[in-house]
């Protein structure tokens, strides 16, 4: 009998490079081959790899490295773009499912263990009209609950450097819409900012999960960076509750 429980670990920002050079001292893809060891041996039932898998603009050597360092892993694992992600380049790699993509922009919908997981495309650091409109009518279509996963954060998070200097452009908009949502969506996933926080507004959480590679600290108007310990972050969804937390390496 399939089991209604649903156990997750997001991990994100994991700036492959396209080869195995170390940035500002980080040996990134050691790093993430660490994080992975870890999560190898825990019960699972899915990985989410939440954006920015590639270092900077979807470097198809970074999704191959990342490919063939996952086939190995033992759990199933999804991906979703990040800004630095390019969605085609990515979806050749991964053989993504084609009816996922529409207009070059990777959202949609899956349905595991019997639970509701809704996935958006951030990657030109905004949410198309066409995303919105399908949000829309996706939330409109079920009252059943879902969680919603988005590289970048749907609100501002008192996050200094992040917040004025990379924010998602049309957070209003998406907002807006999430809140129609009402008892829908009251969970949703970020990556982008590099940080552990949880923003909580109108009754509804926003969880940043810290990257693979190094966490922005986030009291400073310049970059600036606060530590480099990988961190991810599990997502226990046991009957109608939902149980989160970061883990670090
Ligand atoms: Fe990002």
């Amino acid at each position: 009998m399939p089991s209604n429980n649903l156990i997750i670990v997001q991990v994100t920002d994991t700036h492959i490079p396209p080869s195995d050079v170390l940035y500002r001292g980080i040996n990134v893809r050691q790093q993430f081959r660490e994080v992975l060891k870890k999560l190898t041996k825990k019960k699972l039932d899915l990985l989410i790899l939440s954006g920015d898998l590639a270092a900077s603009e979807g470097e198809p050597e970074a999704y191959l490295w990342l490919k063939e360092t996952l086939s190995t892993f033992p759990h199933p694992y999804i991906v979703m773009p990040g800004n630095h992600d390019h969605v085609v380049r990515m979806s050749r790699v991964f053989e993504l499912d084609g009816n996922e993509i529409m207009q070059g922009m990777l959202y949609f919908t899956r349905k595991i263990n019997g639970k509701r997981l809704i996935f958006l495309d951030s990657s030109s650091s905004s949410i198309s009209k066409q995303q919105l409109e399908w949000l829309s009518t996706e939330i409109a279509s079920s009252n059943e609950q879902a969680l919603l996963f988005i590289h970048h954060p749907p609100l501002l998070c008192d996050c200094i450097f992040m917040d004025e200097r990379h924010a998602l452009q049309n957070h209003h908009d998406v907002w807006q819409i999430l809140e129609k949502s009402r008892q829908t969506i009251k969970h949703i996933f970020c990556g982008h900012y590099h940080t552990e926080k949880t923003v909580i507004k109108n009754g509804k959480s926003v969880y940043l999960t810290p990257s693979t590679v190094f966490q922005i600290k986030t009291d400073t108007p310049e970059f600036a960076i606060e530590h480099s310990k990988p961190g991810w972050r599990i997502i226990e969804w046991k009957g109608r509750q939902v149980h989160t937390y970061v883990e670090y390496l």
